[in-house]
């Protein structure tokens, strides 16, 4: 199994929506665990024709299997996932066994964060074998930069082992028609460069109607949802190719 993390230390630059479609998409061809570890609980709504009765908290608790309920299985969110960040750190590495234990059961496994690096990131970080990091286009979003590639190190170096492989900075609801957003990338890929996800995920009102309807946006009607699943699609082909995940 490999295992692949979504973050970033801020909320609302397209996570969650992320992690949705990274579901739908590796369980086409690949057993596939999705871990909501937002108390928010916005994926476990959007997946939940897949979820497990094993919680996500579950899993920094004691070293937990979630036995598999489909081609695609969810470990959904609860309340008592904040309860996490009040337990003592060894919780990030029986996370960490958690996630081990189950390598014989899935091909793939997508890790859902919440909004700061807290117990719940910083396991999900020691567990990952690649971080994938949403970004929104502003202002700010060259600052976090910084601070979520010093997580990432951090971590690896705290529990000496190799770090994960950073797929990069991936614009997720990036608006086209705004002149103020494309003045942005392009200031945002001179200063990152090679940080940037090579591709990215346009603004595009399908993906609300995606969510509603619990379905990936490329089984949506229409030619914007079409243009948005080829789109979303081209994403994940260049994730599974760079995390070798072959049929
Ligand atoms: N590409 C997109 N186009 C339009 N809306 C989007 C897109 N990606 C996400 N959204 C919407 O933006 C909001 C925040 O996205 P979400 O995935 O929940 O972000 P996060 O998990 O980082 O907080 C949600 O309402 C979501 O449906
Ligand atoms: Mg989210």
């Amino acid at each position: 199994m490999k295992t692949l993390v979504v973050m970033n230390e801020k909320g609302g630059v397209g996570k969650t929506n992320i992690v949705a479609h990274a579901g739908w998409y590796f369980s086409e061809r690949l057993r596939t665990l999705v871990i909501d570890l937002d108390a928010q609980r916005n994926l476990t709504t959007t997946l939940g024709a897949h979820l497990s009765p094993v919680e996500s908290v579950n899993l920094f608790a004691e070293a937990t299997r979630v036995p598999p309920v489909g081609s695609l299985t969810v470990a959904q969110s609860s309340r008592d996932l904040m309860g996490v960040e009040a337990a003592d750190r060894t919780c990030i590495e029986t996370f960490r066994d958690s996630i081990e234990s189950m390598a014989d059961d899935y091909d793939v496994c997508v890790i859902d964060t919440p909004p700061a690096l807290n117990n719940r990131t910083f396991g999900a970080l020691l567990s990952a074998d690649a971080v994938l990091a949403p970004i929104g286009i502003n202002d700010y979003s060259i600052q976090g930069v910084a601070e979520l590639l010093r997580a990432i190190k951090g971590v690896s170096a705290h529990y000496q082992r190799a770090e994960p492989l950073f797929l990069g900075l991936l614009p997720s609801i990036y608006d086209r028609k705004s002149r103020r957003e494309r003045e942005l990338f392009e200031s945002l890929a001179e200063q990152a460069g090679k940080l940037l996800f090579p591709g990215m995920v346009a603004k595009r009102d399908a993906y609300a109607k995606a969510a509603s309807e619990s379905e990936p946006v490329w089984n949506m009607k229409g030619s914007a949802a079409r243009d948005a699943g080829n789109e979303i699609r081209g994403v994940f082909d260049h994730v599974a190719q760079q995390m070798e995940l072959g049929a």
